[in-house]
């Protein structure tokens, strides 16, 4: 019996294939590679010792589901794949809502026809809209305000429907927070194509001197020091979260929903500083107007996932900025370095 990893070529995938080889795990991953380097599988090899299968396909295409299904036996799902970038999705959402809605409408007909109904889905905080407080739980109102959050919460609520229809089905919804960080071997990481949306990798970025400033989106928030605030999870915490859930979907769990976050939150500010220390160079900076769509604060409360998974993230936020700081000197250009 093997788990399928769709994805599992990507960032957060191929950390939580690592996680799974290592406890013993069979592993087959379906990616199609389309924000992913095939190299990542090799590195996951080398770290374990030991190679997942892979397919490079496209999880919207039937056929190819069928027939990855008919070779092998899953008991279980962890479904990565999708597109992430919340910018891009506001320039072409049909492109989001085929990938992300209709991908995982396929993959669940596919695992409904072949009897494999537990699922472990890749869901964000940024289903909480602009949360009227933090730290935020899971019963607080959801609401998108770009078509990216849009199409998690569709498939939020389409699996939903999907519970409620056959309560043989055994899904997790885990709402990541931010994600960063990579394995301690400096062999997998986070490998954004073009200039980086997000905070962590324009930082690592800025201080290999591939870029030459960070724009600080905003200091007038209400936060410490007036800019934004996020709960940054190492993705190695993050990729063992997947592990408890799955475990608890062996159980028979029904449909829960779980925050994966630390439950502390630090500013764009505090972060730079953190990997001014670590890299010993100086991060160049510049305070640029708030970036559209941004909220001032954004941090979970994780009691739930510790309650209920018995998980909670152990790494600090020094090991983040080592460990991001490593991959970055190592793969200057990513995987294809
Ligand atoms: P990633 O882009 O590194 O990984 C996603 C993988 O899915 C890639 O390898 C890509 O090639 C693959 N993929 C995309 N569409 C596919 C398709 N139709 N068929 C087959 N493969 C496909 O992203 P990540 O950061 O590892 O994110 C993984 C999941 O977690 C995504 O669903 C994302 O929306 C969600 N998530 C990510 C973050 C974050 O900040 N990284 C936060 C919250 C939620
Ligand atoms: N920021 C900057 N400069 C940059 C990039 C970001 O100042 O160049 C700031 C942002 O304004 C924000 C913080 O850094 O205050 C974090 O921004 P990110 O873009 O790294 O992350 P977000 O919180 O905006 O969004 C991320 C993912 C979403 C996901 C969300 C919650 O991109 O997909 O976390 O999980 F939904």
């Amino acid at each position: 019996m093997a788990i399928l990893v769709t994805g599992g070529a990507g960032y957060i995938g191929s950390h939580t294939v690592v996680e799974l080889l290592a406890q013993g795990e069979d592993v087959v991953i379906v990616d199609n590679l389309c924000n992913s380097h095939p190299v990542s599988i090799d590195r996951v090899e080398q770290i374990c010792q030991r190679r997942p299968i892979f397919y490079q396909a496209d999880i919207r295409d039937k056929n190819a589901l069928i027939e990855v299904f008919s070779k092998h036996s899953f008991t279980s799902v962890i479904h990565f794949a999708g597109l992430k970038a919340v910018g891009e999705s506001t320039t072409i959402p049909l492109h989001y809502y085929q990938n992300n809605v209709a991908g995982t409408l396929v993959l669940c007909e596919v695992m409904a026809e072949h009897g494999v109904k537990n699922l472990v889905f890749s869901s964000s905080a940024t289903v909480y809209g602009d949360p009227h407080t933090v730290p935020i739980v899971e019963s607080f109102p959801t609401g998108a305000t770009n078509p990216y959050g849009r199409s998690k919460l569709i498939v939020e609520e389409m699996l939903g429907d999907l519970y409620k229809s056959d309560n043989e089905w055994n899904i997790a919804l885990l709402r990541y927070f931010n994600p960063v960080g990579a394995h301690k071997s400096g062999l997998i990481g986070e490998d954004p194509n073009g200039i980086p949306n997000n905070l962590i990798p324009y930082i690592t970025q800025v201080a290999v001197g591939r870029l030459a400033q960070l724009s600080v989106f905003g200091d007038d928030y209400n936060t410490v020091d007036g800019t934004g605030v996020r709960d940054y999870i190492h993705v190695v915490d993050l990729a063992k979260g997947h592990l408890k859930a799955l475990a608890k979907l062996d159980a028979k769990a029904g449909l829960v929903t779980y925050n994966l976050g630390t439950g502390q939150g630090y500013s764009v500010l505090e972060m730079l500083n953190a990997f001014e220390k670590v890299s010993g160079k100086t991060i160049a900076y510049q305070i640029s107007p708030r970036r559209p769509g941004d909220i001032a604060a954004c941090y979970s409360d994780p009691s739930l996932a510790k309650q209920e998974l018995n998980w909670q993230a152990e790494l600090n936020l020094d090991d983040m900025a080592e460990d991001s700081w490593r991959w970055q000197q190592g793969n200057p250009n990513g995987f294809a370095s």
